[in-house]
């Protein structure tokens, strides 16, 4: 049986809802029973995501959203955001620079995975669930092959 899927959806013209999304996502998978070091990990990576959909695409303009899904496993935790799209496509090459870390980041902590849907992307990191696992090969599996 699947597990259940939580999805709520943010304000994306304002930053501030990235602390909302955080503050949801740390209730829903507390009461999933997920341990405190993923939560933890889940928590960065919403913020990452949410994040790039605010400042990186259409969900940033006026009245714009953005959705975050959340999915636990018995194996791994699900942390995906839903946004509507932009001109460009996401990078997730590590920079000299300080900023550009952002899906580097997500993606040293779990598989990170991108798609284009009709008006926008999703993108979603499978986190590893067993307490102190060690992601050996962390990986970046790219299926972004239209820019919108
Ligand atoms: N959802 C997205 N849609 C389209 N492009 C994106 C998206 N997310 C990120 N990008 C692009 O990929 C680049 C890298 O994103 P990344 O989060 O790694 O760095 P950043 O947001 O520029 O800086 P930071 O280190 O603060 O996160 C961004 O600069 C942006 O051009
Ligand atoms: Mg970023």
């Amino acid at each position: 049986m699947m597990p259940e899927r939580f999805v709520a959806a943010f304000a994306g013209d304002d930053v501030r809802t990235v602390a909302e999304a955080r503050r949801w996502a740390r209730r829903t998978l507390t009461a999933s029973g997920l341990a405190e070091d993923t939560v933890c990990d889940a928590l960065t990576c919403v913020s990452e995501l949410a994040t790039n959909a605010a400042r990186h695409t259409r969900s940033g303009d006026q009245g714009g959203t953005y959705q975050v899904l959340l999915q636990v496993h018995s194996d791994h935790a699900h942390v995906e955001v839903v946004d509507q799209g932009a001109a460009h496509a996401p990078d997730v090459r590590l920079g000299g620079g300080e900023s550009g870390r952002g899906l580097w980041i997500c993606a040293q902590l779990g598989a990170l995975s991108l798609v284009c849907t009709g008006g926008g992307r999703r993108i979603w990191v499978d986190l590893p669930r067993s307490v102190g696992a060690v992601v050996s090969s962390p990986s970046a599996h790219i299926t972004d092959r239209s820019a919108d």
